[in-house]
């Protein structure tokens, strides 16, 4: 559920017209709705309110401050990738003793960064790793909380770029080699405190099975490692898929109840209901790492169409977004759903190719899709783009970057500026 809907025939985010925002502060332009942020975080604490659990925010689904803060507030923790997350996070007035770090490239610079401000676990990604942290933390004089990421080798039958938990990925340590590392690290690593067990199968996930197939796998070695090590918690990481395809129709509750039983999306009431008893007698604190469930269906990029071009076989739509500002459709194949800001007045639709103006074939953000026949000059929303949007975007082709804008009811700020020209060039000589 999301706070998008037609109003009067006028797409709102909750009680603000995007066609006033649009005509104020340009396009293209991001959009976030934070009442539907929060209510996410919310059902998703909620969802695990038995047992005792932290939701540590993925900083790099969206990491505007102002997100940041919004969440900081409502008392979610962060998992951050980089010694720039954690920055963005303590400007956000965010704990770092509520961050976990996870990431298989740290820099000695990024490892001291976060020794000193004391966060609560370095989610280590190779017994490499694992000895340099020790290294590192020794030579500051310092013990470094730690958690192994685990590869548990489960498909979490996403695309390949977003799946991590197999053994081909570049990701955690093999399932088999954990205990191993959990003894050797006890008898040489005297400057790291192993607390944890870290895992994170991939993200985007729509059903419940891989996550249910992950958990069940490590139980037995998280509860040796507890027994043996004293571990305190464990981080089942994040990965809950959200709606793209019928993004619109979603953020009506009823939608919902008429999604048939066999393909009814994953819903975070499942979630907590199949993983709760599983994970209740545990004794460990059970972290989660989600990022596309709180942000993505939270966020849309408006963008203004410029031309029609019609060619010999296709039509294009040509609007004044471009892969740099949303890059999931060329990425990824991604799906975003595009509406109009003002509703159709007819059911008509006309399939066509709706495009940026970057030079690249890669620059869409929809193929041979039929949709509404909005005209230049007219503006569109592209749908779900709460995660992985602004957070991806980049100034390919010098273009600046979009402006964003957080919505609370009636009050929409802007909470980060659209670049300027001179931007572009800053730190340029
Ligand atoms: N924890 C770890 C260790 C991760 O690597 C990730 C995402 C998350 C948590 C959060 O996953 P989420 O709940 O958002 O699925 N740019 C891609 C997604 C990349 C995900 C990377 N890791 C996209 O736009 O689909």
């Amino acid at each position: 559920m999301h706070g998008f809907s037609y109003k009067n025939g006028s797409l709102f985010c909750e009680d603000v017209d995007l066609s006033t925002l649009a005509a104020e502060h340009g396009t293209p332009l991001y959009v976030y709705s934070a009442g539907t942020i929060l209510d996410h975080y919310t059902r998703l604490d909620a969802a695990l309110g038995e047992i005792d659990h932290e939701v540590a925010y993925a900083v790099k689904a969206n990491s505007n401050l102002s997100v940041l803060r919004r969440l900081a507030q409502h008392g979610a923790g962060f998992d951050i990738v980089s010694g720039g997350e954690l920055f963005r996070v303590i400007k956000a007035g965010g704990d770092p003793a509520h961050c976990t770090f996870a990431g298989v490239g740290k820099t000695r610079d990024e490892i001291i960064y976060a020794l000193e401000q004391g966060i609560y676990s370095f989610n280590v990604e190779s017994a490499e790793e694992l000895a340099y942290l020790n290294e590192v933390a020794g030579e500051l004089g310092r013990i470094a909380p730690a958690a192994v990421r685990v590869n548990p080798n489960v498909d979490a039958k996403t695309h390949k770029y977003i799946s991590t938990g197999k053994s081909e990925n570049k990701f955690g340590v093999d399932f088999g080699a954990i205990a191993g590392l959990y003894e050797r690290a006890s008898k040489e690593f005297k400057n790291v405190k192993l607390r944890g067990l870290q895992m994170h199968i991939g993200s985007q996930l729509t059903s419940i099975a891989p996550f249910i197939e992950a958990v069940e796998k490590v139980i037995p070695l998280v509860t040796a490692l507890k027994e043996k090590h004293g571990i305190e918690f464990w981080s089942i990481g994040g990965g809950i898929g959200i709606i793209y395809k019928e993004a619109l129709e979603s953020g009506d509750p009823a939608w919902w109840e008429n999604q048939p039983e066999e393909t009814r999306p994953l819903t975070i009431e499942r979630y907590g209901k199949e993983l709760v008893p599983r994970l209740r007698n545990l004794g460990l604190k059970i972290l989660l790492e989600p990022g596309r469930y709180i942000v993505g269906n939270a966020g849309v990029l408006i963008t203004k169409c410029l031309y029609e071009k019609k060619g010999a076989a296709k039509t294009f739509k040509i609007v004044d977004a471009g892969m740099n500002d949303l890059i999931r459709p060329a990425l990824y194949e991604g799906h975003h759903e595009i509406v109009p800001l003002t509703a159709p007045a007819t059911t008509e639709q006309v399939t066509v190719d709706v495009v940026g103006p970057i030079c690249e074939s890669g620059d869409f953000f929809c193929q041979d899709r039929p949709l509404p026949d909005f005209q230049p000059g007219d503006h569109i929303a592209l749908m779900s783009a709460g995660a992985y949007g602004f957070a991806m975007a980049s100034n390919y082709n010098s273009r600046p970057l979009p402006a964003e804008i957080l919505v609370e009811g009636a009050t929409a700020t802007v909470i980060r500026k659209r670049q300027t020209l001179d931007d572009l060039i800053a730190g340029e000589i």
